[in-house]
């Protein structure tokens, strides 16, 4: 479904990234590890349009989309849920999922995708008239992905949706990220929270200084121990603090 190609991406001089190739197919939940400055944000800014590649291209549906703009891009069936749950805040819940619907036209349609998204998250229906600044890091992440969910996008791209939210919150994240996954949405998840993204994605890439390292199933992932030396802090001597343990 969509397919990077030696993708190359720079913020002026400097290359962010370095000749990025990689997949996803239909109905796959797909993540994206890394550390901080990897350059996994610069991925999807890069699939989205917000940024465009120097070299290297995308596919999307065997169409090129490196060359066009966001809001082509949200018309061909891509969301993007970017970092730092952005949504509106001086608007309410409510008017936050219309932003999401702004292509929707059909008044019928709005309020099937409506009941749709909220049927994820029932506490967003609660609080449809609340003003969204005013919700919960948690409630607003919700909010962000149900927004995006309104499009019935084929390919939803997530920004690291966990990051800044309690130990529960977390958990509930994850818990709906699985569930959006079976229904058969198409999902790129971004995460540095390794072992609850492996353990519930098909595939991941591993990303160092904006090249991909290492890739696999979480298995195979499991089975390097590059991976465990540099994420989990679990060098061949250090094997202490398993953060795998009781996922497997
Ligand atoms: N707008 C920007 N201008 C210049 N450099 C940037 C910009 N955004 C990101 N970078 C740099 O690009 C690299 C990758 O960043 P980013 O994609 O945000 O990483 P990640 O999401 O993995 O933390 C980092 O070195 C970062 O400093
Ligand atoms: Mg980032």
């Amino acid at each position: 479904m969509l397919k990077l190609i030696g993708v190359e991406t720079f913020y002026g001089k400097i290359k962010a990234l370095h000749g990025v190739s990689m997949a996803v197919n239909k109905g796959q939940l797909v993540c994206l590890l890394g550390a901080n400055g990897a350059g996994k944000t610069t991925i999807l800014k890069t699939i989205f349009g917000i940024v465009e590649p120097e070299y290297g291209t995308i596919h999307f549906n065997d169409k090129r989309i490196d060359r066009k703009d966001p809001e082509e891009i949200i018309k061909l069936g891509i969301s993007h849920v970017p970092e730092n749950r952005r949504i509106f805040p001086e608007l309410t819940v409510y008017e936050n999922l219309m932003m999401g619907g702004f292509l929707i036209k059909d008044k019928d349609l709005f309020e099937k995708r409506f009941k749709k998204a909220t049927d994820y998250f029932p506490v967003l229906l609660k609080r449809g008239n609340q003003q969204a600044g005013t919700l919960s890091g948690g409630e607003q992440q919700m909010l962000a992905i149900a927004r995006a969910l309104m499009l019935e996008p084929k390919l939803l791209l997530l920004d690291e949706p966990s990051l800044g939210l309690s130990p529960k919150l977390v958990q509930e994240i994850f818990s709906i990220i699985k569930d959006l996954h079976q229904s058969g949405v198409t999902i790129l998840l971004v995460e540095q929270n390794v072992n609850h993204a492996l353990k519930i994605a098909d595939y991941g890439y591993v990303l160092t200084s904006g090249k991909i390292f290492l890739s696999g199933t979480y298995d195979e992932l499991y089975e390097e121990e590059k991976v465990r030396e540099m994420y989990l802090g679990e060098g061949k001597y250090t094997r202490r603090a398993n953060l795998w343990s009781g996922i497997r």
